[in-house]
């Protein structure tokens, strides 16, 4: 199936790195935020990272402004009728996820593909949301999306075959390294890496180091390309707590749990990189 013109529904820091990718890749994209505020942000967010290339000479000026052209903001979900395919890369909750499949079904053609950048949830539960599961695959982006070269293509119970390639042939053209997998709780990344950083979590008290130290470890003596600390508040205190409680809920090992330390920063609004401040301080 030929993919012309693709819906991206929120355009938090995924929603709009996958939405630039999408316009580098030559497609028409359709941004859709709840405020144009926050579409407007996110528009400033792809501009700046465009323009970083530019300088670099990594992309012709010409070339960033057609991008830009291919880029239509909305508030109105109606928007993305003429969509062949939309990526949902909404706030982690499951109730949000099914409401907005439901009205997306209605919404768009019958054969317009659904995907959802999920990283904990069930692609079969969303799917079930709607009447046709077979249109709906998981597209899972890593962070930040237009640096990270994987995506994993989720096969859910009901996916078609059609869906699911047609979702790696839009990942390869948007320049990634696309795997397929099915739909296990963490898919493949999430399953190995979020008991990993819970355990560095962890050692921070056991070893009774300091992030930094413990970031000098995991970069120095394992090779990391950033440590853990730096990762985690760059994924989100809140989206990697969501993570974990998700898949401890669905597999009951315990690494998977969020260590209790990294639960009171996520309730003290230490969110990361986002919020100003997590393990570490940003300006
Ligand atoms: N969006 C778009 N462009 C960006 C960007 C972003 N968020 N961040 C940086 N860039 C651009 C910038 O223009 C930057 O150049 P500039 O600094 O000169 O302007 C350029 O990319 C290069 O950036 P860096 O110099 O910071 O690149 P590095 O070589 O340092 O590599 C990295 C950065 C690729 C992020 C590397 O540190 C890395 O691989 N880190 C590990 C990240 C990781 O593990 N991610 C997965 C997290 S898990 C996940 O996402 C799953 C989810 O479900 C939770």
């Amino acid at each position: 199936m030929e993919i012309r013109r693709i819906g991206v529904v929120g355009l938090g820091a995924m929603g709009a790195g996958i939405a630039q990718l999408g316009i580098e890749a030559g497609y028409a994209v359709v941004g859709r935020e709840i405020s144009a505020d926050l579409g407007e942000r996110a528009r400033e967010r792809i501009a700046h990272f465009l323009e970083r290339k530019v300088e670099k000479d990594q992309l012709a000026a010409e070339e960033r402004e057609d991008a830009l052209a291919r880029l239509t903001l909305t508030t109105d979900l109606s928007a993305l009728a003429d969509c062949d395919l939309v990526i949902e890369a909404i706030v982690e909750d499951l109730g949000a996820k099914l409401e907005l499949f439901r009205e997306l079904e209605r919404i768009v053609r019958p054969e317009a593909i659904l995907a959802t950048n999920t990283s904990a949830l069930s692609v079969t539960e969303i799917a079930a949301a709607t009447s046709t599961p077979e249109r709906v695959v998981g597209m899972h982006f890593f962070n930040p999306a237009p640096l990270m070269p994987l995506v994993e293509i989720v096969r859910a119970e009901l996916s078609a075959e059609e869906a699911v390639e047609t979702a790696y042939g839009v990942a390869e053209r948007m320049g990634k390294r696309p795997i397929r997998c099915h739909d296990t709780p963490g898919f493949v990344v999430n399953r190995i890496l979020i008991p990993l950083l819970n355990d560095c979590i962890r050692a921070l008290d056991e070893a009774r180091v300091t992030p930094e130290v413990l970031d000098t470890a995991m970069t120095a003596g394992a090779g990391w390309p950033m440590g853990p600390c730096t990762l985690v508040d760059l994924v989100g205190i809140d989206v990697h707590v969501h993570a974990s409680e998700a898949l401890y809920e669905k597999l009951r090992e315990p690494r998977m749990a969020p260590p209790p330390r990294i639960v009171a920063m996520r309730n003290a609004g230490l969110l990361g990189r986002k919020s100003g401040r997590g393990f570490y301080r940003y300006d």
